[in-house]
């Protein structure tokens, strides 16, 4: 008996487990890319002039500004509802509702804060948050400058979901990808949907403009290297709540 089996049983288990590996080969990262050897703890260069007390137009403010109000229907170039295109430094300043120094009294944060005249983003868009609007209101109180500090360094040591990830995902999607009908029916605001987005591939792929995808976030500036690093990193290392 044995013996009639084992030449009947090997194939029958190589193709298994060829089967078996081939279905678990999803790769998140659609590029096979390998993690950076700077997470192994070397290459940890995190000296950078950005102070960490002065809030960023172009990397802290404006993705705001384009993931909640300069999206298509409301304040961007083909639709500026009232006039208003909130998607550049001149476009935002023209409006003339920014009273520079003085947040509480500047009708386009006022318009956020739910305090003004009007209640923007407007349903179904998510408000904004507590710290969307923290950092809008610091900028307005530092002068409301159009300045820009690039990390020089990119300390990818210690990615971490709540320390990076998650804020990353705050400031340049979540306005989109939340509230009533997000984008895409894509809902970013909740652990489990970013998970969802590691895990088949669509974060990687959108952020990192792979064809295939569509371009994320979607009319803004594209992420810096240095951020698709940390997702990168992140998925690689399982996506987890960290
Ligand atoms: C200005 C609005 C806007 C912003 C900002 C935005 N998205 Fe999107 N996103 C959309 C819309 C709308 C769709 C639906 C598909 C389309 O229209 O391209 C979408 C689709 C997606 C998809 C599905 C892509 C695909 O190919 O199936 C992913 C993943 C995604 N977004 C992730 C993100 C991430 C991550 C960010 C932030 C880095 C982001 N989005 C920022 C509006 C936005």
């Amino acid at each position: 008996m044995k013996r009639i089996f084992v030449p009947v049983l090997i194939p029958v288990l190589a193709v298994l487990s060829i089967l078996l590996t081939s279905a678990c080969k999803h790769d998140p990262l659609a590029d096979g890319t390998p993690i950076p050897p700077d997470t192994a703890g070397n290459g940890n260069n995190n000296s950078s002039g950005c102070s960490k007390d002065t809030t960023y137009f172009v990397q802290q403010v404006l993705p705001i500004f384009q993931s909640s109000c300069a999206m298509s229907g409301c304040h961007n170039c083909t639709t500026h509802k009232k006039g208003l295109i909130l998607d550049s430094y001149n476009g935002i300043l023209s409006t003339g509702g920014i009273n520079v120094n003085n947040p509480t009294s500047s009708s386009v944060y006022r318009a956020m804060t739910n305090s003004g005249d009007e209640n923007m983003p407007p349903y179904p868009a998510a408000p904004m948050t507590s710290t969307q609007l923290a950092l809008i209101s610091k900028w307005i109180g530092q002068g409301a400058k159009d300045n820009s500090c690039l990390e020089s360094g990119c300390d990818t040591t210690n990615v971490k979901y709540t320390t990076h990830i998650k804020p990353l995902i705050q400031n340049a999607c979540q306005g989109c990808h939340s509230g009533a009908s997000p984008g895409g029916g894509i809902e970013l605001s909740t652990y489990a949907g970013i998970k969802a987005i590691a895990d088949n591939g669509k974060f990687f792929g959108s952020i990192s403009h792979l064809s295939g995808f569509s371009a994320m976030p979607k009319n803004g500036n594209p992420l810096t290297d240095c951020q698709i690093n940390m997702v990168r990193i992140w998925i690689r290392l399982g996506a987890t709540q960290n």
